[in-house]
């Protein structure tokens, strides 16, 4: 489990018509495929997902957006896969982002920025878990 990370690929990213690209280059970054489905969150659901940030000024928007539109969740294998990952999609926001990472490619704003990466491994499998059955994963 240390070697596998959670995304989702954002309703921003989504409406932009830029899935299929980011899950090319998350393919091509040498990340395995471990679960993947296109869903949408009620709010509800969106709201107990990032419940960590309850307290903070941006939760109503946050979960507003998230339950906007559909999105893509996935589990992802790598060595690494929390950090690499988070390198990968670049800082929260695309601003600071490094040139090349998903987030400076793809995203707005700190609002609406394109994708989700774990923050740790324990959070990768709760996170995965959230999404995902024990027979949907391979
Ligand atoms: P994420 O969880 O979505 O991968 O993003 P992250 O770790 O880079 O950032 P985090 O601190 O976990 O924040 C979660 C999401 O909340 C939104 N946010 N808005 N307006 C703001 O100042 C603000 N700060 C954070 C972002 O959409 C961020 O991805
Ligand atoms: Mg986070």
């Amino acid at each position: 489990m240390t070697n596998r990370t959670f995304t989702m690929i954002k309703p921003d990213a989504m409406k932009n018509g830029h899935a299929g690209a980011i899950l090319d280059r998350i393919s091509k970054e040498g990340f395995r495929i471990v679960a993947l489905k296109m869903t949408k969150l009620p709010a509800e659901k969106a709201g107990e997902f990032y419940a960590v940030h309850k307290e903070r000024p941006f939760y109503g928007e946050l979960v507003e957006f998230m339950s906007s539109g559909v999105i893509i969740a996935a589990i992802l294998e790598k060595d690494n896969a929390v950090a690499a990952f988070r390198e990968l999609i670049g800082a929260t926001n695309p601003a600071q982002a490094a040139a090349g990472t998903i987030r400076k490619l793809y995203a707005a704003s700190v609002g609406e920025n394109a994708i989700h990466g774990s923050d740790s491994d324990d959070n990768a499998k709760i996170e995965g878990d959230f999404f995902f059955s024990g027979l949907e994963k391979f």
